[in-house]
């Protein structure tokens, strides 16, 4: 007899289950408990984020360096060259992948496999705006039924103040990933430094990996993963997703600041306090314009 773990239902859309916030369908309680046992093998990559903060463009941007060296050479769609690890409905045995294995997730690091610890494996952790992430938040639950549909702007604006959307807090995110990094080895990139330039990021990346590609190859990397080029990129845009499962864009404005078209002054103070309160101690900077 064994007590099976559930998930606690905090709406029809979202689950959550040891303080990590899910959307409903994607993976189950026994799942992310079976994490804590997943082997981590030394050549391991994987990208970390707060839903909205760049996912699918940092998956673009190490899968294009692991192509051009020549260690990938699969054609296949973006998130199944580097998929969820959290998500349990793909049923993928990871285990006959050759390495390096891509993996992507937004899990908090307390459900992280503790292989990661060994520091032999390596996780790219990108960081974006909170306000910026929830906007794009906003206008992808309008579009994506896994979602429920905000009632307006204000309510979505709660709703992630509480950390009641997919990822749980934007702020216990970055807290708890800040506060344990010592415990991984980890990359530290933000949306808004990629975007402003995206060579510098790719550089940064490829010696992070211990990837040394020709100048030649690096701007092959760059032109691969610009917003216009992944817009029209079929592996990497997600409009493969069905469209009654999704009929919007992710790859929607791709900017800085599109914040200011939706919030009030008085919402962007209250994520100012709470930057300050949940973060303040932390000495981060916070440079996002
Ligand atoms: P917007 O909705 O603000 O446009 P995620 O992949 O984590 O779901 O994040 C999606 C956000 O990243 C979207 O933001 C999308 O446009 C943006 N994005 C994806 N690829 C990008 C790129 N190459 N350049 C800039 N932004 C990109």
């Amino acid at each position: 007899w064994r007590l099976r773990a559930d998930m606690e239902k905090i709406s029809d859309y979202l689950n959550r289950y040891k303080n990590h916030t899910f959307i409903k369908g994607l993976t189950t309680a026994e799942h992310i408990d079976s994490l804590q046992s997943f082997e981590i093998r030394d050549g391991d990559i994987f990208a970390v984020t707060y839903p909205k903060s760049g996912t699918i463009w940092i998956q673009q941007i190490v899968i294009s360096i692991c192509e051009l060296d020549g260690s990938l050479n699969k054609n296949e769609v973006n998130p199944k060259q580097m998929p969820w690890l959290e998500h349990s409905y793909v049923h993928d045995d990871y285990t006959l992948r050759p390495s390096p294995r891509l993996f992507s997730s937004h899990l908090r690091p307390t459900l992280m496999p503790p292989g990661l610890k060994d520091k032999k494996a390596k996780i790219i952790y990108v960081m974006r705006n909170p306000k910026d992430t929830l906007v794009s938040y906003y206008h992808f639950s309008k579009k994506f039924v896994g979602l429920e549909t905000p009632k307006s702007f204000d309510w979505c604006f709660e709703q992630y103040m509480k950390g009641n959307v997919s990822g749980s807090s934007w702020f216990d995110h970055i807290r708890e990933w800040h506060l344990e990094k010592d415990q991984f080895n980890i990359l530290f990139l933000t949306y808004e430094d990629m975007l402003l330039d995206l060579k510098a990021a790719v550089n940064k990346i490829c010696s992070f990996l211990g990837k040394n590609l020709s100048e030649e190859a690096i701007e092959q990397v760059v032109e691969k993963c610009t917003f216009r080029t992944m817009k029209k990129d079929p592996k990497a845009n997600y409009e493969f997703l069905p469209k009654e499962r999704f009929s919007g864009s992710f790859m929607r404005k791709g900017q800085i600041g599109d914040w200011k078209n939706m919030f009030s002054a008085a919402q962007s103070e209250r994520v100012d306090e709470m930057l300050q309160e949940k973060l303040g101690d932390l000495s981060l900077k916070f440079i996002w314009e």
